[in-house]
């Protein structure tokens, strides 16, 4: 069913990835695996199921693997047919995209300015009303979608941007955009902006932005007037912290599990945790100590 609210999908996946280098040198990112599925995949899915009519990829002119990973292949899945492979064929027809339909759309940040510019590059294509952004590298498993949670949530949240949020340990909030709290009503967080990465002895909370955010249409007006911020790029919790006394800011505690994939320790932990949940493969990770870092980052 379309999601009447949120139309629009906004996957930025320009990044070059090099914390996960050499893996990420020819590879990107977005494509590789959790066990055998793409880390992309997982963020379509989610999308999907949240109702969203478009989606838009922000993407690098080197990450052409990409586009080849979300296209149709009827040659492979007529081989896997003729091999006996049905099962396999019918995941290819599943979860393949026309990239002829005008509501999969591709956009290219010729360099990797932020994560900020790169949401601006997708402005023009975007649908009437609050668009979602999802990083496919913030994975979350294990609940009820996170950005379901989060489209069902926002009409009665009362804000114009409602980003996905969880506890960080104080240490850790350094990684993060981390929300100045207000005060909280059940699952919804009230706050008056997001600091990027503030040091642990200057964050105003433990509360952290993770990958998702339901955003109104004036964050495109915010980062078009923005500069570069920290780090010399265009910081979209900047352009979220500017619409606080028009829109409003909340934060939204999502259900499910989240794992930064864009990290070593996270794609490994993502990894343990979805073998962990499969007996297929409980005599090869019977050994293996169990997934306790909650927040891999590094
Ligand atoms: P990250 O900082 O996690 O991605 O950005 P990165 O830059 O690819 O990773 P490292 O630090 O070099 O390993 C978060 C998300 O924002 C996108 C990334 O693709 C990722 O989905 N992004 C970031 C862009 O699309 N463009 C940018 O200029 C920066």
């Amino acid at each position: 069913m379309k999601n009447q609210i949120v139309r629009t999908a906004i996957f930025p996946v320009a990044g070059l990835g090099t914390r996960l280098l050499p893996a990420t040198k020819a590879t990107p990112k977005e494509l590789l695996p959790v066990i055998d599925k793409p880390l992309i995949q997982f963020a379509i899915d989610e999308v999907r199921a949240a109702g969203i009519e478009r989606v838009i990829f922000v993407t690098h002119a080197s990450k052409t693997a990409l586009s080849r990973y979300l296209m149709d292949d009827a040659r492979l899945r007529e081989r896997l047919i003729r091999q006996g492979k049905p099962g396999l064929a019918e995941v290819l027809r599943d979860t393949a995209l026309d990239l002829h339909d005008t509501d999969v759309i591709f956009v290219t940040q010729h360099d990797p300015d932020g994560l900020g510019d790169a949401v601006l590059r997708a402005r023009d294509y975007v649908l009437d009303g609050p668009v979602a952004v999802v990083l496919p590298d913030d994975l979350i498993l294990d609940g009820a979608g996170c950005l379901s949670e989060m489209t069902a949530a926002y009409p009665g949240c009362g804000c114009g941007h409602l980003v996905a949020t969880m506890q960080v340990p104080k240490a850790q909030t350094d990684k993060y955009g981390i929300l100045s709290v207000t005060r909280q009503d059940g699952r919804i967080v009230y706050a008056r902006s997001v600091v990027e990465k503030p040091d642990p002895e200057k964050a105003p909370s433990q509360m952290a932005a993770v990958g998702r955010y339901i955003l109104d249409p004036a964050i495109f007006d915010a980062l078009a007037r923005q500069g570069p911020g920290k780090d010399g790029e265009v910081q979209l919790t900047d352009a979220i912290t500017s619409g606080a006394p028009t829109v409003g800011i909340a934060g939204f505690r999502f259900s499910g599990r989240r794992f930064d994939c864009g990290s070593k320790r996270g794609l490994l932990a993502a990894t343990l945790f979805r073998a962990r949940a499969d007996p297929a493969y409980a005599d090869i990770i019977g050994e293996a100590a169990p997934v306790t870092n909650f927040i891999p980052v590094g």
